[in-house]
């Protein structure tokens, strides 16, 4: 029983998408977007489009319900319905899907136009999700973008390879399951040993030297994604007995904190790198402005999982078909963890051009690639 109840619990959500309207219907990519030749994708559920496929862990979303509203109609690895964030991001900047790292053959060719590495259950913290199986950490995740950093220059050579890379975007999503899978568990006792402003500045500061890695490989435009509220996922509403669909407020405290620490860090960062564009978009704010307003977006339901089981269907996690709810675009959750395709674009069209809510400092991911 832990185990399926753990299993989900490794991807959040973060960043989302919808399916309300084709996501290519209104930007054609601007004359300046298509200067961005690549997007690369690093962190954990909120992102991976099919790493974990290539696991042992039970953090997969490689069976139906899931994929069940995507362009395919099938499961793909995405914890969502349909699409996640980083799928209509791509289409913002004129690029195709990016596939998953683990499902390539390694050859430059395969990978000049982005690569995904994220991997759901991965955390900030090496071990953290290591109950659920195997998953690839953000450090992994980074030695394996050097690992394509070093196809792109015995393809292209080094000054070409630097500056693809140096005007490609990289998209960090990252840090839920240090809070799911690690310091809400109390794992190695945790707790007694850091206070959560402690922890988050560790986090942050881990973070900190992750994007520093980055750039010592030529990375100039990154995107850092906050946490969303967790504390109002369907998972943590049955787990702490919500009466009436209120969100965990002790969750989400610790969940703002870390975004404080992340968006101090990287105002920090830019007098560290000044030519680097480094921007924080604070997914915390999107969400509650989705929760709060949820009516002018179209959604009434706004506690329960489409799919799942138990109360808010946030005890077990969505297993098969029969678990779904029969129209998932007037929900905001789409399992126990993570959100709808519906949610995932607002909160990327947030993140290309603040269009709901400004989430993003200093400036929109369309500014920078502006700039
Ligand atoms: C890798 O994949 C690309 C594109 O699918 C293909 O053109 C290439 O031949 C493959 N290379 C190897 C070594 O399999
Ligand atoms: C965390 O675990 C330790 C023992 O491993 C325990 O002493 C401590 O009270 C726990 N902290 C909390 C807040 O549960
Ligand atoms: C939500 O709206 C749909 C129609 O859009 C309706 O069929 C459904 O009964 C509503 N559910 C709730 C809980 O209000």
């Amino acid at each position: 029983m832990s185990i399926i109840l753990y299993y989900f619990t490794l991807t959040f959500f973060l960043i989302p998408p919808t399916i309300l309207s084709p996501p290519s219907s209104s930007p054609s990519p601007s004359p300046s977007a298509t200067s961005v030749p690549a997007l690369f994708i690093l962190g954990d559920s909120s992102v991976d489009c099919g790493t974990n496929n290539f696991l042992g862990t039970f953090a997969r979303a490689d069976h139906p319900p899931y994929g069940r509203d995507f362009v395919t109609h099938s499961p793909t690895g995405r914890f969502s319905n349909g699409k996640i964030p980083v799928d209509f991001i791509a289409s913002r900047l004129g690029l195709p899907f990016v596939p998953s790292y683990l499902g390539l053959n390694g050859t430059a060719e395969e990978m000049l136009r982005g690569v995904n590495y994220a991997s759901a259950g991965a955390g900030i913290i090496f071990s953290s999700g290591s109950e659920l199986g195997q998953h690839i950490s953000l450090t992994q995740q980074i030695q394996q973008f050097t690992d394509t950093v070093q196809q792109f220059i015995l393809h292209l050579g080094e000054a070409a390879a630097a500056n693809r890379i140096s005007r490609s975007v990289f998209y960090i999503s990252i840090g839920v399951n240090d809070y799911i899978h690690y310091y809400l568990r109390n794992v190695s006792d945790v707790q007694n040993q850091y206070l959560p402003w402690t922890f988050n500045q560790f986090l942050a500061s881990s973070v900190e030297q992750e994007i520093k890695n980055l750039y010592d490989l030529h990375a100039r435009r990154v995107v850092v994604m906050g946490l969303p509220p967790i504390g109002c996922a369907p998972h943590y509403l049955w787990q702490y007995g919500s009466k009436d669909g209120g969100c965990i407020e002790e969750i989400n405290d610790a969940i703002m904190g870390f975004n404080f620490a992340m968006r101090f860090m990287i105002d920090q960062l830019h007098h560290e790198l000044p030519d680097a564009n480094v921007i924080y978009c604070d997914v915390f704010r999107g969400s509650m402005d989705i929760l709060t307003n949820h009516k002018q977006y179209g959604f009434n339901i706004t506690s329960d999982a489409c799919c799942g089981l138990g109360k808010y269907n946030g005890w077990i996690m969505c297993l098969m078909p029969d678990m779904a709810c029969a129209d998932a675009s007037n929900h905001i959750w789409w399992d126990q963890f993570h959100p709808t395709e519906a949610v995932n674009e607002i909160l990327a069209d947030n993140v290309w051009n603040s269009k709901h809510t400004r989430m993003c400092y200093p400036m929109s991911l369309e500014e920078m690639v502006q700039s």
